[in-house]
């Protein structure tokens, strides 16, 4: 299948060095898509743009960026004007996940809140605020918020990001209020349990076997279970579709 458009698009998908992020990149470019990858993790962003190219036809690009830091963002957006001129998709993937340790909410930290809570809230806030004029020159930009299901099922061990992941999908609502006057779309792609090549200790093996029995399909996701969804949001198949939060769970809970 050919998704409309896609071959033209410039893409920034930002947490792209490792897990989904990377899938994503990987998937766009497969589509003919040009993908701009933004980590902060320089090392790790230029050997994955490295690898994609290595794989494909040479379309990323790998920039370090902090999405949780203004200047940063803001240095990347004059690089992208300078270099390509417009952007007509962003995925606002880049979240504090993989590495945090789960407790109850009483023990968490301040810090560790608001550490969190400025990457994975303030981060799609700060760079989608900052490309703005490059998605603005683009004819139909679209923008993914990454959310996540962990919100509708109400896991426990990590409050501050099952409350971040709330407020990106409440940010969508907005977002896609105040650019669709610009022709942007935004929408939220919630994510059930993914696992990827990364180790993480937000589930358990006890938990991953309870939710694979919840769910509809009895088998686990990988990344590339989220990408079909990401390069057809990004597309000019899903041109009159905003403001929407699409669960892609194996039909682990129902809205
Ligand atoms: N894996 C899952 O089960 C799952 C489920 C639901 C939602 N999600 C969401 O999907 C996204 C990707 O998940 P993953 O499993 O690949 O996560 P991950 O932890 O493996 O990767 C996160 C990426 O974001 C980058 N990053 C972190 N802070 C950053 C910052 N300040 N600026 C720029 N980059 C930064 C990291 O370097 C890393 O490359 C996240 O938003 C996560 O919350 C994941």
């Amino acid at each position: 299948m050919s998704y409309t458009g896609i071959d033209t698009k410039v893409v920034v998908v930002t947490g792209a060095a490792q897990g989904i992020g990377l899938g994503y990149a990987r998937r766009l470019i497969t589509e003919g898509a040009t993908v701009i990858l933004a980590d902060r993790a320089a090392a790790a962003v230029e050997q994955a743009a490295a690898r994609l190219n290595d794989e494909g036809d040479g379309k990323a690009f790998a920039y370090v960026v902090d999405v949780a830091d203004p200047c940063s963002c803001a240095d990347l957006a004059r690089e992208l004007s300078t270099q390509v001129g417009r952007i007509d998709g962003l995925i606002n993937n880049a979240a504090i996940f993989s590495t945090i340790a789960m407790k109850p909410f009483w023990e968490i930290s301040v810090d560790e809140w608001d550490q969190l809570m400025t990457v994975n809230l303030k981060g799609p806030w700060l760079l989608t605020s900052a490309l703005l004029p490059l998605l603005r020159a683009s004819d139909a930009a679209s923008v993914i918020n990454i959310g996540s299901d962990a919100v509708n099922m109400g896991r426990p061990g990590y409050l501050h990001y099952v409350a971040s992941k709330g407020g990106v999908t409440g940010m969508t609502f907005s977002m896609s209020h105040e650019l669709g006057e610009f022709g942007i779309r935004v929408n939220t792609l919630s994510p059930g349990p993914v696992y990827t090549e990364v180790h993480r200790d937000t589930v358990s093996a006890t938990q991953k076997d309870a939710m694979l029995t919840r769910q509809a399909l009895h088998r686990t996701a990988g990344p590339d279970d989220m990408t079909s969804l990401a390069v057809f949001l990004i597309s000019d198949d899903s041109s009159y579709l905003t403001g929407q939060t699409i669960s892609v769970n194996g039909g682990l809970i129902h809205r």
